[in-house]
């Protein structure tokens, strides 16, 4: 069976590795991987690639950035040749990014088969760019493969039959288990021995001025208790310079790379972030999460996790990193298919039910 795999952006990287390598081992697959060039810097992109073991992409679309119709419309038009040319028997679509939205929308019109990596969930939002992503996406795919229950149970109510449900577990979670060995052999470079570490990059927080100030102001607030550790992606960084914010007395570092990141999560007093698969590898690994967000489509974190949401009110985050700082910081649990085995049940599930 021919395998087509399409990746982005950043965090599509870390759940595609392990059902590629699950793959690989398998004598009746054979694979191609597209890389639709959302994220193109060698630290958003390229470094990964390196660090997860990801075979270089077969394809690169090279769409780079842009609104989210224009984006989204470049990766379809740029994708529907590749598909045409490469005849897949199913394309494998991982996580909520636009890459994947266009790449399904592409499939299903070409009445080629989709695979769903994270399918289900739900923040229940909107005005969250992602969660168009999801729902569009869920309702075009063949197979869906969840992470928890509660994935199952949003597909059921869209009307998505069960059939095509699949509970796999976090695929992600497969490379941070790969991985964390790994990245605990990395020097601590200099570091405090407590610290928080921030990443920022959500549209709400970042893209109004006000926002991101009173977001920033706060962390040099925690700053003063507790050292800041903050890898700025390359959208809050631009906004950082558009507003004129001033982060002097803020330890800015560049996107790091996976390991580099992971080592970083693990040794963390707290995690303060707004990413999604940042609640899921701090609950992986017992770090208090405080997120500022006022939902989240992985309310497993929220509720058998270490994960705290705290929206946009930074009275709430600094009441939450106080009592963690006490050492009355969620214990929290790892949630049940959490244990490195996903890719491989995604395999199975691709060798029974799809062949
Ligand atoms: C995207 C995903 C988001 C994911 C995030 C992780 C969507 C809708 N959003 O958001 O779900 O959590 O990736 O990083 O797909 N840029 C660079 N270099 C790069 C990539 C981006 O400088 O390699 C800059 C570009 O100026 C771009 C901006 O970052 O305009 C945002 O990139 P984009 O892919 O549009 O969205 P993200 O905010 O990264």
């Amino acid at each position: 069976m021919h395998i087509l795999h399409v990746v982005g952006a950043r965090p599509n990287f870390m759940k595609a590795a392990p059902v590629i390598e699950a793959l690989r081992k398998r004598s009746s697959f054979r694979q191609t991987v597209v890389h639709t060039g959302q994220h193109y810097d060698k630290n958003m992109s390229g470094v990964f690639f390196e660090q997860l073991g990801i075979p270089a992409p077969d394809v690169n679309l090279e769409v780079g950035s842009g609104s989210h119709a224009h984006q989204t419309a470049e990766i379809m038009s740029r994708f529907e040749p590749v598909v045409l040319e490469k005849r897949p028997d199913i394309v494998l679509v991982y996580g909520d990014v636009n890459s994947t939205v266009a790449a399904a929308l592409v499939c299903s019109k070409l009445l080629v088969r989709v695979g769903h990596v994270e399918a289900g969930l739900r923040s229940g939002d909107r005005t969250m760019p992602e969660e168009i992503n999801r729902l569009v996406t869920d309702q075009l795919a063949d197979v869906l493969f969840t992470p928890s229950e509660d994935g199952d149970a949003n597909l059921l109510r869209e009307g998505v039959s069960s059939e095509k449900i699949f509970r796999v577990g976090n695929a992600m979670i497969d490379t941070l288990v790969r991985l964390l060995p790994v990245a605990m052999q990395c020097k601590k470079n200099g570091l405090p021995d407590r610290y928080a570490l921030v990443t920022l990059h959500r549209p709400s927080n970042v893209d109004d001025s006000e926002m991101l100030k009173n977001i920033l102001q706060s962390l040099l607030e925690v700053n003063a208790q507790l050292s800041v550790v903050f890898p700025v992606h390359p959208r809050t960084r631009q906004r950082i310079a558009e507003f004129g914010i001033n982060t002097a007395n803020l330890h800015l570092l560049e996107p790091k790379p996976y390991i580099d990141f992971l080592a970083l999560q693990a040794r963390a007093a707290v995690v303060i972030t707004d990413s999604g698969g940042i609640q899921e590898e701090t609950t992986y690994l017992r770090v208090p999460c405080l997120t500022i967000r006022q939902n989240t489509e992985r309310p497993v974190t929220a509720d058998v996790g270490t994960n705290v949401l705290v929206g946009q009110d930074m009275r709430k985050l600094r009441t939450e990193l106080s009592k963690i700082l006490e050492g009355k910081g969620k214990q929290g649990t790892v949630p049940p298919l959490w244990d490195g085995r996903a890719g491989e049940r995604i395999a199975d599930v691709l060798e029974r039910f799809v062949a």
